[in-house]
């Protein structure tokens, strides 16, 4: 790992640059500002698309009492429960968060500010979203403005599951993730699906630079089967420089994927990996 950027990124990880002093800050605050010259634009993508899922996973009646949870994974502030439950776009989190307003008040003004924001925007539809991130600062923001209905920090591509996150993972019944393929493997999924007594969906937004088939194949061992569509793609984020084009191209052109217009035009790019119940 590279020293800290004049771009303000702390250095690389395989090529990619590394944002990690923006994970754990007391509020969202830093990770907009930080993350707005780059156009980091993935949960907005994902929104319609997680909505979609989420609703669809609703409506299915799998004989257990209450109703599923959705496990968003490296979840940071709780941004992809934000757009799923309530009436709000990246582009108006983004304008607040970088907003003079918002600039001014302390974290706990802002989480009094956000509660309400929030409440007041919040979706009929709302399902409940448990939230997994190694960031205990982030995700007891989220918890505290009422985005999460429950947080886990476990990190489980280090270990097994805590009590508390073994006792959620049996009300989950649909996990997402957004701009955590670089961080997460199949270890981690292996120990949620393992722990899941619902049927557990799982939909992602995974860079093209990184390989999405271990998580895939243990997905497949418990018993769910996994649909892209390659030739689709969303963008994710503009690179902070060339070198980290450079590696982004070399990197989808080994995976196999044709950077034409997509990477070689300036951002990286994503695929969307949808895991469901193999059919019987
Ligand atoms: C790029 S952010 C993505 C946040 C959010 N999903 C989004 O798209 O805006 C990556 C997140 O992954 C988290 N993370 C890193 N390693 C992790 C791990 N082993 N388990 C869970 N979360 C992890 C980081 O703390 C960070 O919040």
């Amino acid at each position: 790992m590279a020293g800290s950027g004049s771009d303000g990124t702390e250095g690389v990880t395989g090529g990619k640059s590394r944002f990690d002093d923006i994970y754990d800050r007391p509020d969202p605050r830093t990770y907009f500002r930080r993350l707005a010259p780059l156009e980091y634009e993935i949960p907005h993508h994902a929104q319609p698309v997680f909505r979609q899922a989420a609703a669809e996973r609703a409506a299915l009646d799998d004989g257990r009492p209450g109703r599923p949870a959705v496990l968003d994974v490296c979840c940071s502030y709780g941004i992809n429960a934000a757009l799923l439950n309530h009436d709000v776009t990246l582009a108006e989190m983004y304008e607040r968060y970088t907003s003079p307003a918002c600039e001014q008040m302390s974290t706990a003004q802002l989480a009094a500010s956000d509660k309400q924001f929030y409440a007041e925007r919040r979706r009929s539809e709302a399902v409940p979203v448990f939230g997994l991130d190694v960031s205990g600062p982030a995700v007891d923001y989220a918890l505290e403005v009422g985005l999460l209905d429950a947080a886990f920090t476990d990190d489980l591509e280090q270990g097994s599951p805590g009590p508390a996150l073994s006792s959620a993972l049996a009300e989950v019944g649909l996990i997402t993730l957004t701009g955590g393929g670089s961080y997460i493997t199949d270890r981690t999924f292996r120990a949620l699906l393992d722990g899941a007594r619902r049927p557990v969906w799982v939909s992602a937004f995974v860079l093209r630079t990184v390989s999405y088939h271990p998580i895939v194949r243990t997905l497949a061992a418990h018993g769910l089967s996994t649909t892209v569509e390659v030739s689709r793609t969303y963008p994710q984020r503009r690179f902070t420089d060339a070198r980290e084009q450079q590696y982004a191209i070399a990197a989808v052109r080994a995976l196999g994927g044709d950077p034409a217009g997509r990477e070689e035009a300036g951002r990286f790019h994503t695929l969307h990996y949808e895991s469901r119940p193999d059919p019987r």
